[in-house]
């Protein structure tokens, strides 16, 4: 059927929002298109900060790649908010792309990687305690500008301050953390969760593989390449995904989608490393159903 015979008959359009430099989506996102098609959906790709685009004429606007945001996310939250039908929702988008929603997590109880918080003006002074640390930043995705440090190393000491000096004169806040070991071994665990009828349900868990060998000397590009392989989650890790589900604001409830990345501690223990509600992959390649589960959850939203 053509567009035009769809739009006569009156069915929904959805935007799966994108980024200037990726137009076509991410190929992963594309897997959910003939899903959404079978369910008498009409989709399109829309770039998030393209003037032309009218976002009040979809019936939602599902936010997968703007990939593009970090180096200006009070012009991406501002238009957010003037999307009338988003997904996730603009407060949300608002609260988790600063990433010191970990610190209210933390405060909540739940076990993210401890952390300091260094604002523009702060000065960055050694850790305490010796050993390998991550320099990123608080608005960050894709692992870009984020830098691992062996803090023993005179070297590294100086390529970590310049790091944390080159943020902050971009007027960022900056977030030091004891680098966690575990993720070259184990891996990091990646839970992705889709709504259901009544919240946010399990769909499935990959591996990604360690992704800072060591300074970060800058990066072009919107996203470091990525190691993915599935993963079954541990009871643990689901248990603690949970638990961060239960304490977003509004409640587990509200998105279209969730993603919890974990990393085991020094204990073993899952640790949050991030929680994300605005760019995730969704590693739809990775699961038979996955992508099926995503479009039945984009046709529920449509009423
Ligand atoms: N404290 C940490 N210990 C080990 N690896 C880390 C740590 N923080 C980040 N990383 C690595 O860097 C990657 C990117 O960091 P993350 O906090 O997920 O930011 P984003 O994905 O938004 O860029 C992670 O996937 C992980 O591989
Ligand atoms: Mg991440």
């Amino acid at each position: 059927m053509s567009d035009n015979n769809r739009a006569a008959r009156g069915e929904p359009r959805v935007a799966l929002i994108t980024c200037a430099d990726l137009p076509e989506l991410d190929p992963d996102d594309r897997l959910v298109l003939e899903p959404l098609a079978e369910r008498g959906i009409r989709v399109e790709a829309a770039v998030w900060d393209d003037p032309d685009v009218d976002w009040a004429g979809y019936a939602l606007a599902v936010l997968r790649s703007a990939w593009d945001y970090p180096s200006r996310r009070a012009e991406f939250v501002a238009w957010a908010d003037t999307v009338p039908r988003l997904a996730n929702a603009a407060d949300l988008v608002r609260w988790n792309t600063d990433k010191r929603y970990l610190r209210e997590l933390a405060e909540a109880g739940l076990p993210t990687v401890p952390t300091s918080w260094l604002g523009p003006d702060a000065d960055w002074t050694l850790p305490a305690e010796p050993g390998e640390y991550v320099v990123k930043p608080v608005v960050g995705a894709g692992s870009v500008d984020t830098g691992r440090y062996d803090l023993a190393d005179e070297e590294n000491r100086e390529l970590a301050a310049g790091h944390v000096k080159r943020l902050h004169a971009a007027g960022r806040w900056v977030m030091v953390q004891p680098y966690l070991t575990a993720v070259d071994t184990a891996g990091e665990t990646s839970l992705l969760f889709v709504a259901g009828p009544d919240g946010l349900r399990f769909s499935h868990a990959v591996r990604k593989g360690p992704m800072l060998v060591g300074p970060d000397y800058g990066v072009d590009g919107l996203f470091r390449p990525e190691r993915i392989t599935p993963r079954t989650p541990a009871e643990p890790e689901l248990a603690v995904a949970e638990r961060v589900l239960a304490a977003l604001p509004g409640g587990p409830g509200r998105p279209l989608y969730a993603r919890v990345d974990l990393i085991p501690g020094p204990d073993g223990a899952p640790m949050l490393v991030e929680l994300e509600l605005t760019e995730p992959s969704l590693f739809l390649a990775h699961e038979p159903g996955a992508a099926d589960r995503l479009a039945d959850a984009i046709a529920a939203r449509l009423g």
